[in-house]
This record gives structure tokens, C-alpha cells and sequence, in this order.
């Protein structure tokens, strides 16, 4: 395709402002697909995407259109994932498109992920059209949200176009917005080869598929390239697009996107942002800016029957074929066995990936509290990277230890500013700003990170009733005062419960997890001490009292069938418990008591 025919853009939006919906109508209105094909949301493949309501792997779809001056242009739409875990996959599919379409409710406004978004639009140079949503809701107010809009990101709105991507009105005009007011893409055909891969994913059938962007150069199918920045080689067996299913063509050129297979046995193999070239007269520099995605959050993942571990290590196989983000190693546990520790890009992620693990693969998890990456300095001056708070070196041999920090942003309705502004403060906050935007405020903290990851979102939504919305970027490592509490039950230390907290937080963390401990240990035939403790001083400390009578006893003598119902609900409730020393622990225990309230 020549190149002032092509446009490649992406939508961003905030969840549920309409990204998938207005895509789908993009694609059904130029009839790329035929509309009895037409499934509800094209553009999130799994399921779980689906139930979440939200888009995790990059998707692309080609559309052919014929615009009012006649001509037929090749429209080249990626999907970017939405959430804030995934920021790093955003910018690289920004970086493969030369505009957006920023995609606003027009009942809502501009929200926090809205922003996020727009801004790496704005980074990649992107040309932004500014597209008002479900206008055919009677809450619309159009002036209104171009107007902040205008104030909130500093973008043009006058021609933003009023769209219902429900109803189909201003579809045809977002459609010409795409093609008159985007620039083409520009590239050279004669030039060594370089192909952006934005993004890779296992497929059973054909391996792994990697997307790419040309940028200059062209892919046959036959061609020996090389990955630039692993330097693997492989020879390209497939070329194709998505239309979405997929469709071979014979090359692709400059300005071009679509998809290659090429016997890559896994998703690791691939690195996002990496640079393809041809093996022989390849391109002799990268495309800028690679830099692998890090885990930043980290638990340990148990099966609850210990039977089932190696059921869990081919899941978790299974699911790092397919996400070359999430890491895992090997864990022993005194107290939960045999385990993984894993690494994951945010809370979301880890959330995903737990349940899947639980819903497609039957396994029931126990889940220890996710930590972050701390910065451990010996006194030696040596640093290591602590991904687990029971691998804490001795006390005695710690200079320092530096934590991770992000600067968060959120958009709240002034009515629940107050509570939002305490949340962060009492999670060791520091506001670097704080802005109006209509009746909503803009708050800008940096925090810790350790602090967010439990629970933050949880307690946003519930003090703000689910009004705010939030998004963070990480800002890098500092000190501060860092210690390791850990968890005694019965005298016997229960790692999987060891967390690391700010000193000036550990008596009243410690109180609450031995309080909150004390309510979800059932009672024993005996009393159990239950404590937190620093090195080896005990901060905090409550006891079980013993339980005198055992569960059947309450029941008449004659009723069989009733004391074995009660036994057999002991029973399965005993599949949930852990033991540990004489007691016995339930798997919520290990959830709900690192929650704070
Ligand atoms: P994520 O996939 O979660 O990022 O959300 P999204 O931005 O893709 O939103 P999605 O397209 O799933 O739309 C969210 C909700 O808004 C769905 O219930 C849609 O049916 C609805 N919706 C989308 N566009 C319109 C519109 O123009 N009018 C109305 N009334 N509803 C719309």
C-alpha cells in the first residue's frame, strides 16, 4: 500500500468510556467484517478480559475504507490495554501509530487513566482527535467536556466530534477525522528493514505471533531476520493482518502493521520494543527507547493441597509461555511447602493471573501478601534486590534499605476530597499537587508503593463510593526507615505473613494483624498466643482463648445423620486450613488479615 493511503492510530480512553465499542463500529461500519460475524466486543479476545471489562494484550486490526475523495485508504487500528500495570506495552503501541483518537464520555469527562493515556499519545507526537462519547445519553453535556478537555490537557477540542458509538451517529465523521486530520505514516521501501515488534502472543496452533510496525524496509515471508536487541534469528514462515481474523499477504511495507510466525517456541523470546532487521544487509542501528518491562510486585503462590503443586507449576508454565512479563522461581515455605514466588507488573496483573490459575486450571491458591522490590544496602556497601520479605537479611548486617516510590495521580469529586487526601497521607503520601477541573480535583501524591499494593484501590473506591479514578507511574527508589514485622502464632513464625512496614507504622500494623488474626484463627483445644515482632522484640500481641467443647457435642445423641453433616463441613472446611506447628490456620486468614482498615 502506498504510503499516503495508510493511517495507523489507537484510541485511548479511560475504562468503559466506549474504546471497544467504538472500535467495533469502526470496523462493522466499513464492513471489514460481515455483521452476522460481528461478536460484541471483537477486540478482547479472552474471556477474562471479557468478565473484566477491560483489554490486556494489544490488538490490531486493519480496515479498508473508502473516504468522500474517492480514494480507498488502509486504516490500521491498535488496541492499547488501558490499565495502568500495562503502561509500558501502551507506550510501545503508541510509539507504532503516528495518532489517537482520545476517546471521552460525555457524561463523565476527562478521568484519571484518560490522562495517563493522552499523555504518552502526546510523547509518541501523536496528532490527537478528540472524540465526545454516548452523546445520545440524555446526561451528555458536549460543551462541558470539550471544555475540560481543553483546560485539563491543553489539547484542542473545538473540533471534537460527537459521537454515540452505540447508536452509530458520528461514526462516518470520526471515520474522515481518521484519514484528513492524521498524518500518513513515512518510511522508505529501498532502506535496510527495521520492524518495530509491539507485541507477541502464544497461540497453540501457530506458535508464538509476533505484531509488528514497519517503519522501514519490507518483511517477506522466507526472509532470515534477527532480533536486534536478543540477536535470536529465526526465518519468517507466516505474513499476515487482522481483519481481524487473521489473512496472509505477501509482504509487508513501510507504515505497514500486521503479524509474522516464525517457529518462536516461546513469548519470552520476544521482546516488546525490540527491533527487527533482515540476518543479511540488516539495519545497522535499533529503534530508540527498548527497555524490558520489570516486575514490580511480588507474592508467593501455594497450592492450598500440596498435592497439586506440580498441577500449579504447569499452569504457571502455561500462563508464562504466554506473558512475557511475569516471572517465576521456585519457593519453599516452612509453613505453606511448596510454592512459586512470582513477579507481576502491578496488582492487576496479579490479580489476572491468580485467577486464572484458580478458574482455568482448578487450582485453589493461597496468595501471600504481594510486596514490592526493596533496595537492600549491606554494610558493606553491596546492594541487593529483596523480592521477599522472609529473605530479609540479618538486621545486623544492613546499612540501609530504599523503597520504590510512584507518583500517583487522581480525580475525585470535591465532595470526597478530604477523605481521598487522608487516605494518602495515612499512607505515607506527600501531595506534589492539587488542581480544579470543573467540580473535580485533581490530587497528585507521591507514595510508596509497599503502601498501594495491598489495598489502596479498594479503600479509593470505597471512601469515594467508586467516584474516583486513579493512575500511577513509578518515580524510582528512596529511603526511608524500612523494618520487617514478622507473625508468631503459637510461638512458631508464619513467613508467608512477614511484611515489610515503616517503623513508625509497626505497632499499629502489628496490632491490627494480631487483632484481625485473632478473629479469623479458629479456636483450639488449647490457648494461642498471637504476635508481631521486630528482630526478635515483640511489638504487638493477643491470645486465642481455648475452646472447651467439640463441634458435635451440642448435637442429641441420637441424630446420626446430622453429626456427620456437621464432621463432613469440618471436614472441607479443614481443605482450606494450613497447619502450622499444633495449629491450624484458614487459607482467608492469609488474604484478609493483610488487608487494613
Ligand atoms: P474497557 O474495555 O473496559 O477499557 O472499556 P471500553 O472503554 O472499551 O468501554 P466499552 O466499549 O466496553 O463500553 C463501556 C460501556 O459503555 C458498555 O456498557 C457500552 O455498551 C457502553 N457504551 C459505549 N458507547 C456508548 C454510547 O455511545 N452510548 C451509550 N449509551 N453507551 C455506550
Amino acid at each position: 500500500t502506498e504510503l499516503s493511503k495508510i493511517r495507523n492510530f489507537s484510541i485511548v480512553a479511560h475504562i468503559d468510556h466506549g474504546k471497544s465499542t467504538l472500535a467495533d463500529r469502526l470496523i462493522q461500519s466499513t464492513g471489514t467484517v460481515q455483521d452476522r460475524d460481528m461478536k460484541e466486543q471483537l477486540l478482547d479476545a479472552m474471556d477474562i478480559e471479557r468478565e473484566r471489562g477491560i483489554t490486556i494484550k494489544a490488538n490490531t486490526v486493519r480496515i479498508d475504507y473508502v473516504a468522500d475523495d474517492g480514494e480507498h485508504y488502509v486504516l490500521n487500528l491498535i488496541d492499547t490495554p488501558g490499565h495502568v500495570d500495562f503502561a509500558y506495552e501502551v507506550s510501545r503501541s503508541m510509539r507504532a501509530v503516528e495518532g489517537s483518537l482520545l476517546v471521552v464520555d460525555s457524561t463523565q469527562g476527562v478521568e484519571a487513566q484518560t490522562l495517563a493515556n493522552v499523555y504518552q499519545a502526546i510523547d509518541a507526537d501523536h496528532e490527537i482527535v478528540p472524540v465526545l462519547n454516548k452523546i445520545d445519553l440524555p446526561a451528555a453535556d458536549c460543551a462541558r467536556v470539550a471544555e475540560q478537555i481543553e483546560d485539563v490537557i491543553g489539547i484542542d477540542a473545538t473540533d471534537a466530534i460527537q459521537v454515540s458509538a452505540k447508536t452509530g451517529i458520528g461514526i462516518k465523521e470520526t471515520l474522515e477525522a481518521i484519514v484528513t486530520r492524521l498524518p500518513a505514516p513515512t518510511g522508505t521501501r529501498d532502506a535496510p528493514l527495521k520492524a518495530m515488534l509491539v507485541d507477541s502472543w502464544y497461540d497453540a496452533y501457530l506458535g508464538v505471533i509476533v505484531l509488528v510496525r514497519i517503519m522501514d524496509g519490507v518483511l517477506k515471508k522466507g526472509d532470515q531476520i534477527k532480533m536486534m536487541q536478543t540477536g535470536a534469528r529465526y526465518g519468517v514462515e507466516r505474513i499476515g493482518v487482522f481483519r481481524p481474523p487473521m489473512q496472509v499477504v505477501d509482504e509487508l511495507g513501510p507504515g505497514e502493521i500486521g503479524f509474522i510466525t516464525a517457529s518462536i517456541k516461546q513469548v519470552r523470546d520476544t521482546k516488546v520494543g525490540d527491533t527487527i532487521t533482515h540476518e543479511k544487509k540488516g539495519s545497522e542501528t535499533a529503534l530508540p527507547g527498548f527497555k524490558p518491562s520489570v516486575p514490580v510486585v511480588f507474592c508467593g503462590l501455594f497450592p492450598v493441597d500440596s498435592s497439586e503443586f506440580e498441577d500449579l507449576r504447569n499452569a504457571i508454565e502455561k500462563l508464562a509461555l504466554n506473558d512475557a512479563s511475569f516471572s517465576y522461581e521456585m519457593e519453599t515455605s516452612a509453613a505453606l511447602g511448596f510454592g512459586f514466588r512470582c513477579g507481576f507488573l502491578g496488582l492487576l496483573h496479579l490479580e489476572v493471573i491468580r485467577d486464572r490459575i484458580e478458574r482455568e486450571y482448578n487450582i485453589e491458591l493461597i496468595t501471600t501478601a504481594p510486596s514490592v522490590v526493596y533496595h537492600v544496602y549491606a554494610k558493606d556497601g553491596e546492594m541487593q534486590e529483596l523480592h521477599n520479605p522472609a529473605d530479609m537479611p540479618d538486621l545486623s548486617t544492613i546499612d540501609h534499605l530504599e523503597e520504590p516510590r510512584i507518583k500517583a495521580t487522581i480525580l475525585v469529586p470535591d465532595d470526597f476530597l478530604g477523605d481521598v487526601l487522608k487516605l494518602c497521607q495515612d499512607r505515607r503520601g506527600i501531595q506534589l499537587d492539587l488542581s480544579y477541573a470543573g467540580s473535580r480535583a485533581m490530587v497528585v501524591y507521591d507514595l510508596p508503593l509497599n503502601e498501594v499494593v495491598f489495598d489502596f484501590y479498594d479503600r479509593l473506591k470505597s471512601v469515594t463510593k467508586g467516584y474516583a479514578s486513579f493512575d500511577y507511574q513509578m518515580i524510582g527508589y528512596r529511603t526511608d526507615n524500612l523494618v520487617k514485622m514478622s507473625v508468631l502464632v503459637n510461638d512458631e513464625p508464619v513467613d508467608a505473613l512477614s511484611t515489610m512496614v515503616h517503623r513508625d507504622r509497626a505497632e499499629q500494623r502489628g496490632r491490627a494483624m494480631c487483632e484481625k488474626l485473632k478473629d479469623l484463627i479458629p479456636r483450639h483445644m488449647f490457648k494461642i498466643p498471637i504476635q508481631a515482632a521486630i528482630g526478635g522484640k515483640v511489638i504487638a500481641r493477643e491470645t486465642l482463648s481455648a475452646l472447651r467443647k467439640d463441634v458435635t457435642a451440642k448435637c442429641y445423641g441420637g441424630d446420626a445423620s446430622r453429626k456427620r453433616k456437621l464432621l463432613d463441613k469440618q471436614k472441607a472446611g479443614k481443605k482450606k486450613m494450613r497447619q502450622f506447628g499444633r495449629v491450624e490456620i484458614p487459607q482467608e486468614a492469609f488474604i484478609s488479615a493483610l488487608k487494613m482498615d
